[in-house]
């Protein structure tokens, strides 16, 4: 089988990766990435030996390339990550949200359709495409799309299009919509490695509002699991909400954050909040664990601190993304300077 995943590079797409190469030792994983800043190769340093894994640089608006790295590798699979993906980015410049969420979607999907139609195209997308909930409630995948900004709104065009792929040419496609992830390999301007860096570096915790904001945060490993149930078992057509069952508001990871790293509460500092910032999300994962037997296997309690001495054990990982060296990898390893 060979299984091509857009955006391995990035933090849930390098997850993905290892986790794929340890659960199935017939599938040969192609990493189709552009590397953006959020691109780590380093992530996966590890499986650059490995005859099952192999590295293409490619940016999926790219018509042309995209067509040789499919015509090359004949995938069975698709597994599509590859976005722009950090809400506060959007909304400062949303027009590579649209270029890459949106028309990069729809290249992969006509490069599918020319090439390997018979495939199927799993699209990674989020809860964030319902909007915001109030106290009560949970998101199912009935729940109307109602997107607030333009990362989410850029995700549900890609999902509309996917569903249009589906229904107008009858391609073989699923999508997910999860939670929040954590856990290791996560670009450093996300909430839980800045707070933890910050709070190592005696720098302030920027808490956006009066930090109540509630967000349900699954680890990426139970992510992974959940896609490649989907993958293999999912209904074509569906949509497949994927949650951890985990609801916090923000000030309490943050103290939490601070506790486990032995650090005080007085580096809090409440900052002007995010514009449209969210108000809570939850999702309702009854489709996927009746449906495909799914549970998520690890609880905060557990994986929390296991991701904080993750990134205590790598702090030259950050350290590389900070200074910017993880950006040289690539010429190191395949003898070409980015672009
Ligand atoms: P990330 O930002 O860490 O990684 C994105 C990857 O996509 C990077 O390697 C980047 O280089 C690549 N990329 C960006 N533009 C590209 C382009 N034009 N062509 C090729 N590659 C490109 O993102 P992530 O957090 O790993 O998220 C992966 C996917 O999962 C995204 O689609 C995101 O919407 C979705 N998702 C993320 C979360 C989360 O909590 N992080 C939750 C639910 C869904
Ligand atoms: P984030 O990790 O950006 O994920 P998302 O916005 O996709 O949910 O943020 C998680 C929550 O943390 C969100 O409610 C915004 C908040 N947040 C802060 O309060 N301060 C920060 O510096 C960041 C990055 C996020």
């Amino acid at each position: 089988m060979n299984v091509l995943v857009t955006g391995g590079a990035g933090f849930i797409g390098s997850n993905l990766i290892h986790f794929l190469l340890s659960q199935k030792p017939e599938w040969n994983l192609i990493n189709v990435d552009s590397l953006t800043y959020a691109g780590n190769l380093e992530n996966l340093s590890s499986c650059d030996d490995n005859p099952r894994y192999s590295f293409e640089l490619a940016d999926i608006t790219d018509t042309v390339r995209i067509h040789e790295v499919f015509d090359k590798h004949h995938p069975d699979f698709i597994l599509h990550l590859a976005a722009e993906s950090h809400v506060d980015r959007s909304v400062l410049d949303p027009l590579v949200f649209v270029r890459t969420n949106v028309l990069g979607t729809q290249v992969l999907l006509d490069e599918m359709r020319k090439t390997v139609p018979g495939s199927r195209f799993l699209h990674v997308s989020t809860d964030e495409v319902y909007g915001s909930l109030g106290a009560e409630g949970y998101f199912t995948e009935e729940t109307p799309i109602a997107p607030n900004s333009p990362y989410s709104s850029s995700k549900a065009g890609s999902d509309m299009l996917v569903r249009a792929a589906f229904i107008t040419h009858g391609l073989d496609t699923v999508i997910t919509r999860c939670s929040n992830n954590y856990g290791p390999y996560q670009f450093p301007e996300k909430l839980i490695p800045l707070m933890l860096n910050n709070a190592w570096a005696g720098k302030p915790l920027p808490v956006y509002g009066d930090g109540r904001n509630v967000r349900d945060w699954i680890y990426v490993d139970d992510h992974c699991s959940a896609l490649l149930a989907v993958l293999e078992n999912g209904r074509s057509g569906e949509v497949y909400n994927i949650g951890g069952n985990n609801e916090w508001a923000n000030i309490d990871i943050v103290k939490l954050i601070l506790r486990q790293a032995e650090a005080s509460e007085d580096l809090i500092q409440f900052v002007t909040d995010r514009p449209g910032h969210d108000h809570r999300y939850a999702i309702d994962a009854t489709k996927i664990e009746k449906g495909l037997g799914w549970q998520p296997r690890h609880s905060f309690e557990e994986a929390l601190p296991l991701t904080i001495k993750w990134y205590g054990d790598n702090i030259e990982w950050t350290r590389r993304i900070v200074s910017g060296a993880y950006r040289d990898y690539y010429e190191q390893q395949y003898g070409q300077r980015l672009g």
